[in-house]
């Protein structure tokens, strides 16, 4: 499974990627609006910023709601670095642009899926990736971990190629439920990622080697 940070946050994509197991990037525009990040010419170049940190693949998403302007938005966020993905809304202009796309070669994340007929829709336009949002989900009193798991038995019994990006991740145990799931990626904020670190028991032993290690070696 594929790790990405769910954030625009310059400092914390490079705190993941400096712990070495950082596979991509995944914002939309609230996670700009969250860093102060306005205007066109400074959305593109901090997603610019964002390229220049991260090898894989950096989800960009489209404003435009129509076809001809998500068209038009997608290649210009496509044209800004060979890693851009063109992250594109789960409605009827989202879903014939997502299949423009992948006639052109343009990597494309169907984003806002909550159903599982959502996800089939987005894999037959060709979309590299689909993000189903586990945590909304689980906030309607649903299971959205449940989904992850239907999606990836259909994609399987179909052969399809999408991958199956678990996005809206609010802790650590989405991470493993999502693995477990047949998740391909995970996008995660930094201390769901970090919290997986975390287990008393670890501290507890490291602690211990520790203080043996200095009791032997201060004789
Ligand atoms: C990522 O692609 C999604 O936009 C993001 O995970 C949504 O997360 P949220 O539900 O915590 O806003």
């Amino acid at each position: 499974m594929k790790f990405f940070i769910d954030t625009a946050n310059l400092d914390q994509i490079k705190e993941a990627k400096d712990l070495g197991i950082l596979d991509g990037v995944t914002t939309n525009p609230s996670l700009m609006a969250k860093e102060g990040i306005t205007g066109q010419s400074n959305v593109m170049n901090h997603y610019k910023a964002i390229c220049e940190i991260v090898e894989g693949d950096v989800s960009a998403e489209v404003i435009a709601t129509d076809f001809a302007g998500i068209i038009e938005e997608g290649q210009r966020l496509f044209d800004l670095a060979s890693n851009i993905v063109v992250k594109v809304p789960m409605i009827k202009d989202g879903i014939k642009a997502i299949a423009w796309f992948t006639e052109h070669s343009i990597p494309t994340n169907c984003t806002l899926v909550f159903s599982a007929g959502q996800a089939i829709l987005a894999a037959k336009a060709g979309a590299t990736y689909l993000s189903p949002f586990i945590g909304r989900i689980d906030d309607t009193n649903w299971d959205g971990m449940s989904l992850i798991s239907e999606i990836a038995e259909i994609y399987a019994i179909q052969g399809y190629d999408t991958q199956i990006l678990a996005a809206s991740i609010r802790n650590s145990r989405h991470i493993v439920d999502a693995a477990k799931a047949g998740a391909d990626v995970v996008t995660c904020p930094l201390p769901a990622i970090l919290g997986l670190l975390k287990h008393p028991l670890t501290d507890i032993g490291l602690e211990q080697f520790l203080s043996d290690h200095a009791k032997a070696n201060s004789k």
